[in-house]
């Protein structure tokens, strides 16, 4: 029992240590989104947003992917806002929806301190209710969608997703791993419930290529990268 206790102790400290190697190496300092990640805890919003080599992973796919147009569901203070819209071209426009109007607010400023809020449009409400608007208003089709809102709500949110999106769009999913708690049966808890759903229909969606990628935090979480053929 004390070698397990031990054991895990270690674990927890190597994958930490793993992090902070790949983010020395990978992510340079950057004094804005350093602000950021300060001004959303000094909200007091909840410290859930992705890591700074998450969010370099992030840049880099939609910097890959040549993204023009990214649509993400779920803003919160910001964070992977700025790694998003870091990546596109000047002309190129991040539609980032958001519940909580005190996040939206904070969020406003981070990306007008880093200089990106031109290219951002930050729409605040009911996601499921934004996205029927965006489809109604004739939105033209994104190049990138990443997904990190409520977790029960993600299969919905596919759906949306693809009734957003074109041949060869990727659709981006925040936390699909927690920590080895979707692993087998349905569960009973809805964020884990959501989830295990959300992967299912995803993986088992014959017009997307999908892999599940792990994320190292204090604990494994993970990214969901899809392709739509
Ligand atoms: C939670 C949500 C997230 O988007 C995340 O990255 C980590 C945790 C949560 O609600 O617990
Ligand atoms: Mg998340």
């Amino acid at each position: 029992m004390v070698f397990l206790l031990i054991h895990m102790t270690t674990q927890r400290e190597t994958l930490l240590e793993i992090d902070r190697y790949i983010e020395q190496l990978c992510v340079p300092a950057n004094a804005d989104f350093a602000q950021a990640l300060r001004d959303a805890a000094a909200a007091g919003l909840p410290e859930i947003n992705v890591s700074p080599n998450e969010g370099k992973l992030l840049y880099l796919l939609a910097k890959i992917a040549g993204a023009r147009r990214i649509l993400e569901i779920g803003l919160l203070g910001g964070y992977s806002a700025l790694w998003l819209a870091s990546a596109l071209p000047t002309d190129g426009r991040l539609v980032t929806l958001e519940v909580n109007d005190k996040f939206a607010g904070v969020a406003r400023k981070n990306l007008e301190r880093a200089g990106l809020l031109a290219k951002v449009t930050i729409r605040v409400g009911d996601a499921r209710q934004v996205l029927a608007e965006l489809i109604r208003a004739g939105e033209p089709a994104f190049d990138l969608v990443f997904i990190d809102a409520d977790k029960p709500s993600y299969p919905v949110y596919l759906d949306f997703a693809l009734q957003l999106t074109r041949p060869r769009s990727v659709i981006l999913a925040d936390n699909v791993i927690r920590n080895g708690t979707v692993i087998g049966a349905q569960a009973t808890d809805a964020v884990v419930r959501g989830i295990q759903q959300f992967n299912q229909q995803l993986t088992g969606n014959p017009q997307l290529e999908t892999i599940l990628i792990p994320v190292l935090r204090e604990r494994v979480d993970g990214l969901a990268i899809a392709r739509v053929r």
